[in-house]
Parts: structure tokens; C-alpha cells; sequence
């Protein structure tokens, strides 16, 4: 069967050649740890998997959950209530909330309720890869905008040539970042609405790892700029703070007109989230503030651990405080392909190449924290054990 073209245009997607990888070698019959896949392996908050059962048992809550276009109207006022809370953001949640299966389909239909054939969409490389994919699928030109080490890994926007800025009519960007960890500042959020304002671009700000930072790193969020409002949305999600990557809830917050245009996208595609999800989410958001606290700790103790290690086998580095991925320099002048593959094939251990994320990459891989702390130790003890000079 032929098939449409534009899915040619998208690369293979990298978790799912990992995932063969790691396939064939447990089918082998090896004890392969995979560190390559942001997944936290903790149970979501106990009051939360409660909610959903208790709500599920209500026949109201299997019908189709349409009757409130833009999700139900009491998950998106806790969303304005937790935005007003953990970052000072006021939103109506009438206008300018919307709830989403999760952040990636927000990058989806964000393209589709924004993006004309052929517009330029700006990404950062290296950059979370469903944006291209999303930008591909809307037919959208994606146009890499390099985010390096020496500025800190946030887009240089003087650097974006004027005819490309010109015709580009949208932009995504994450921080804290995935694949970096790199945090975003206040003056960098104001330089974005200016260029935003200034090139008539709407901002797609990919916010799913706001809550995942370390000690001394300031909460933040893009619709805290002045103005942002006028320029873009915020994506969130309850994936990552709460542990529910499987339940698919999140938001989109922010520009009215934005919001209307990428809920009429959902209206006609599906038919919302599941009721007994958002009951669940509320209750996230609403009381378990603390476990994310916990999950933090979490992250410190093994990232931690993860440095010391690096450290023993001569990469010394000090990583921004944002999001449970380490990017990592490769040792000794190998490609990040060269160092991905030697490190499988000695001690059996998957992490994701920098280049998955883009060409600017190269030279890094990626290792997730979302690991259980034993499997975490046994995958430092293989690496000390291989590659202590
Ligand atoms: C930058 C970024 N955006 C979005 C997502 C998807 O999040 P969600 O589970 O809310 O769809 C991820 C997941 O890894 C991510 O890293």
C-alpha cells in the first residue's frame, strides 16, 4: 500500500530503533540497562491512581468527554490555579487554558492550528525530535536553530539570519531543556518575546520538565515575560512532576487566539481526555506538591552519582541544573555514535547519541536518571569497571 509522502520526510523515530537495539540483545539473552529514555520507573502519587478509580466507577465518566470543549473546566481552572501558585501566572481558564493528552500532541496540533504549507518553523538543534516531526507532518520547512555549550545552550536570536526570521512563522523551544538540562533566564525569555514581537512569530514553548531542577535553579516559566501572552503558548505536563508519562495529560496555556485555533485542531480530531484522567490530574496538582519534592531528591542522589562516576573515568564537567538527562561530552575525540555503540557493546548499557537530537549533537550523548537507583549503580560499576584509566 503507498503510502502518504510526508511521513518520508520524518526521520525514523529514535526510540523506536533503540528499543529494537535493546530488543535483540535481551533476546540474546543479555542484562541490558537502558539509560536512553526519559520514563521515570516510580509509581504516580497513590491520592492520584485513587481519584482515577473512584471516578472511573461513575457512569458519567464513560461517555465522551466533549462537553467542555477545551477539557473540563474544573482540571483547566486548577491548571490556572497551579500556574498562579508555582509561578506567579495569572490565566483564564475560560480562554487561555487547554488540556492536552500529554505535551507532544500539543507540538502536533500546535503546528497544524499555526503553520501554513511551506512556512518556516524555527527549532532549536539540538532539540526534543517530535518537533520535527510535528513540523514536517503540518508541512512546515523545520529551520535548525543551534543552541551550544559556550552560550550556555539557549538560541544566539542575533544569529538567526533577517530573511530566515522573516519567513519563519513559528518557533519551539524547551528549557528546561531536554536533551541539554540547560535553564532558561528571565532576560532570555525577554529577548525572545522581543524577537517573537519583532518577526511576528508564535512561540510554541515546550515546558513538560519546569518542576525537574536542581538546588539554586529558579522555577520559570515563558508566559512570566512580559508580554508573552501576545506571542506564544506554554505546553505543560503532569508527565514528568507527577510521574504519569502513561496517563497523557497536559496543557496548553497562554495566547487566547492560539488556544482557540489548536482546541477547533482537537474538536475535529479527538474527542478529549478521558474524565476520570482530569479528576486524577486535579488532584495531582492540587495536593501532591511534595512528591515532586521527593522525586527531586531522587534525581540529586543519582545524579550525583552519575557525576562522580563520569568524573573517575576522566570526564569532568559541570551540567545545568534543569530536567533528570545528563548530556555528557564523549571522551577521547569519538563521535557520539562511536562512544554510543562502544559503551553497548562492553558493558551492555543504551544511551541515547547527541546527534538523535540533531547535528549540533554531535560530540554528546544523553543519559536519563529514570532508572532504579540499583540498576543506576550497576550501570556505574560496569562503566567505572570498563573505562577507569
Ligand atoms: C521536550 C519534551 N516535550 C514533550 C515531551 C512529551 O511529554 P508528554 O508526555 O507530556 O507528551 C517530552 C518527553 O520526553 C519532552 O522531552
Amino acid at each position: 500500500m503507498r503510502t502518504a509522502e510526508r511521513l518520508t520526510r520524518i526521520p525514523p523515530y529514535l526510540f523506536m530503533e533503540l528499543r529494537k537495539k535493546i530488543a535483540q540483545a535481551k533476546a540474546d539473552g543479555v542484562d541490558v540497562i537502558s539509560l536512553a529514555i526519559g520514563d521515570p520507573v516510580e509509581e504516580t502519587p497513590r491520592s492520584v491512581i485513587d481519584e482515577l478509580c473512584r471516578t472511573a466507577y461513575d457512569p458519567v465518566n464513560h461517555r465522551y468527554p466533549i462537553d467542555e470543549e477545551k477539557g473540563m473546566l474544573a482540571f483547566r481552572r486548577e491548571v490556572a490555579r497551579w500556574y498562579a501558585d508555582r509561578y506567579g501566572v495569572t490565566l483564564d481558564p475560560a480562554t487561555e487554558v487547554l488540556g492536552l493528552i500529554g505535551s507532544k500532541e500539543g507540538c502536533h496540533h500546535f503546528v497544524l492550528a499555526r503553520v501554513n504549507p511551506g512556512d518556516t518553523v524555527l527549532m532549536t538543534d539540538p532539540g526534543y525530535p517530535a518537533y520535527r516531526a510535528s513540523i514536517l507532518m503540518g508541512e512546515g520547512e523545520p529551520y535548525n536553530v543551534p543552541i551550544l555549550a559556550k552560550n550556555d545552550y539557549l538560541p544566539d536570536f542575533a544569529a538567526i539570519p533577517t530573511e530566515v526570521a522573516k519567513k519563519a512563522t513559528a518557533m519551539f523551544l524547551n528549557y528546561p531543556n531536554n536533551p541539554t538540562g540547560a535553564c532558561a533566564t528571565r532576560p532570555f525569555l525577554a529577548d525572545l518575546v522581543r524577537f517573537a514581537r519583532d518577526y511576528d512569530i508564535a512561540v510554541c514553548y515546550d515546558n513538560p520538565y519546569s518542576e525537574i531542577l536542581f538546588a539554586g535553579q529558579e522555577r520559570i516559566s515563558f508566559l512570566q515575560a512580559e508580554g508573552a501572552k501576545e506571542v506564544g503558548v506554554e505546553l505543560n505536563s503532569l508527565s514528568k512532576p507527577f510521574n504519569m508519562c502513561g496517563w497523557r495529560i497536559g496543557m496548553a496555556c497562554g495566547n487566547a487566539d492560539l488556544i482557540a485555533a489548536i482546541s477547533k485542531v482537537k474538536e475535529n480530531t479527538d474527542s478529549g481526555i478521558f474524565n476520570p484522567i482530569q479528576y486524577a490530574a486535579i488532584v495531582a496538582l492540587r495536593r501532591e506538591a511534595a512528591y515532586i519534592d521527593r522525586m527531586i531528591e531522587i534525581y540529586t542522589r543519582r545524579r550525583e552519582l552519575v557525576l562522580a562516576t563520569l568524573r573517575k573515568i576522566g570526564i569532568d564537567f559541570e551540567p545545568p541544573k534543569g530536567t533528570f538527562y545528563l548530556w555528557v561530552p564523549v571522551p577521547g575525540g569519538m563521535t557520539s555514535l562511536e562512544f554510543t555503540n562502544r559503551l553497548f557493546d562492553k558493558t551492555a548499557i543504551v544511551v541515547a547519541a547527541g546527534t538523535a537530537y540533531g547535528k549540533y549533537g554531535e560530540g554528546y550523548i544523553r543519559i536519563s536518571l529514570t532508572v532504579p537507583d540499583e540498576r543506576l549503580a550497576e550501570a556505574m560499576a560496569r562503566i567505572e569497571r570498563e573505562f577507569r584509566p
